[in-house]
């Protein structure tokens, strides 16, 4: 039922923990199920130098958050704002079709910890926007409601 790399990435996670000093931190919730992931992002010179991640969630939440956060590191924000949920799957090789809601949390938990990276040096506006579309309930303020997948 899972990929290799979902198993190898739910037994062995990488980069469990927290950044104590993170300039980036998203904290998002799944609607279909309470599960929660929180990341964390050190970010020097536009560039996402460590990636830490804690989630409350099943296996497939669990091996996604992994993955996510191998993705964005060494990436600029700019390109780890592209990153979506069909990409972290993908790079598992993928997920069973009842558990790619799983892999929404990572996505958006990426896009909230940039969110709050750019709040933090300024260039985010405090404007909440409307999640009707995605998950409907995270309860953060993000844009963007495409590729959500159930
Ligand atoms: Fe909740 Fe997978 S069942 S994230």
């Amino acid at each position: 039922m899972y990929s290799e790399k979902v198993m190898d990435h739910f037994t062995n996670p990488r980069n469990v923990g927290e950044i104590e000093d993170a300039n980036g931190i998203g904290q998002v919730g799944n609607a279909k199920c309470g599960d929660i992931m929180k990341m964390y992002l050190k970010i020097e010179d536009n560039i996402i130098v460590d990636a830490k991640f804690k989630t409350f969630g099943c296996g497939a939440a669990v091996a996604t958050s992994s993955m996510a956060t191998e993705l964005v590191k060494g990436k600029t924000v700019e390109e780890a704002m592209k990153i979506t949920n069909k990409a972290v799957a993908e790079a598992l090789d993928g997920l069973p079709p009842a558990k790619m809601h799983c892999s929404n949390l990572a996505e958006e938990a990426i896009a909230a910890a940039l969110e709050d990276y750019r709040r933090n040096i300024g260039e985010a506006s405090n404007e909440t926007v409307d999640c009707t579309g995605c998950c409907n309930s995270c309860g953060h303020s993000h844009g963007r409601e495409e590729d959500f997948d159930e």
